[in-house]
């Protein structure tokens, strides 16, 4: 089983694009109200002040599923062990629970870096590994090319976007996914069915379309600067959406919405 599904490890929080004293009260509010799994980014820039807010805590390490992931320009053969070796200076540990490859890398070559990830295992610098931002063509190659399980593939899901080929090639090469983007940024707000549905059970729209993703058997990473929105993103363990609730939602998926849609690193979706 993924490390994502053990315990509280299925609700993440997010520390992008967190940075100083909005980083630190942010994990500070959500280790009170129970995360356990944080993720964070050599991209983000914020590894040191999340190693220090962990610190801060006072939470036993071996209650911590801490995420962090590789920066594309650390692939290279000749820097990619040091880039994690320098993340786990930061993040104040001896091995990160997850180390994932942020993005595929550039040109498409996936073989070279995922045999480094593996190697970083080997040499216990992360006790799982896994991807980020996969396509279905990639990740059925990759779990050909890496002999160790992928704890996950970390992408853009949220009731907005259908995913439904990325999640079929998920479960057939054994590849939980886990979610970025889970209220697409503030999208889902616009569309009525989340906060209609949520009265139906004394829940907020955001909560709705969290309960929504978990019951697709994804895993979630959420992110907000609100102790409301914090505290309320976690406790959503105690109600279920219906068949029909659910299948309202999955309607919403045709609205195709990417919110991570450009940059350097973004694939050819599949
Ligand atoms: N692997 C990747 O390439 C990748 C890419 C992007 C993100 N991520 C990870 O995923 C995490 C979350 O993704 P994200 O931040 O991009 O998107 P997100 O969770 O969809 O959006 C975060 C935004 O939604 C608002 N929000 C959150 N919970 C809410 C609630 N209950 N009610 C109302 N508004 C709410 C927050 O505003 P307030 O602060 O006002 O609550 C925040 O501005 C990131 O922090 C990062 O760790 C990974």
């Amino acid at each position: 089983m993924s490390i994502y599904f053990r315990g509280t490890f299925q609700r993440g929080f997010g520390t992008w694009p967190l940075r100083g004293e909005a980083l630190h009260t942010a994990i500070a509010t959500a280790a009170a109200a129970g995360y356990r799994a944080f993720d964070t980014a050599q991209m983000y820039g914020n590894e040191a002040e999340t190693g220090e807010a962990l610190a801060t805590t006072g939470l036993p390490r071996e209650a911590l599923c801490i995420t962090t992931k590789a920066h594309p320009d650390n692939y290279g053969a000749d820097r990619f062990l040091a880039s994690v070796e320098q993340s786990l200076r930061d993040l104040r540990v001896d091995a990160v629970d997850v180390l994932l490859l942020h993005w595929p890398p550039v040109g498409g070559n996936i073989a070279p870096s995922l045999r480094l990830l593996e190697e970083a295992l080997r040499r216990g610098l992360a006790r799982h590994i896994g991807v980020s931002n996969y396509t279905a063509a990639m990740l059925r190659q990759a779990v050909r090319i890496v002999d160790a399980p992928l704890a996950t593939n970390q992408v853009e899901f949220h009731p907005l976007l259908d995913q439904s080929r990325l999640m079929a090639a998920a479960e057939e090469v054994g590849v939980p996914l886990s979610s970025y983007a889970s209220v697409a940024r503030g999208a889902i707000f616009r569309h009525p069915e989340f906060a209609e549905i949520g009265a139906e059970h004394g829940r907020t729209a955001a909560q709705v379309a969290l309960r929504w993703i978990l019951q697709k058997g994804v895993s979630l990473n959420t992110m907000s600067t609100k102790p409301d929105n914090i505290r309320a993103n976690f406790d959503i363990m105690d109600f279920t959406l219906s068949h029909v609730e659910m299948a309202r939602i999955d309607r919403l998926t045709r609205t195709g919405l990417r919110v991570v849609a450009g940059g350097a690193f973004v694939p050819d979706w599949d």
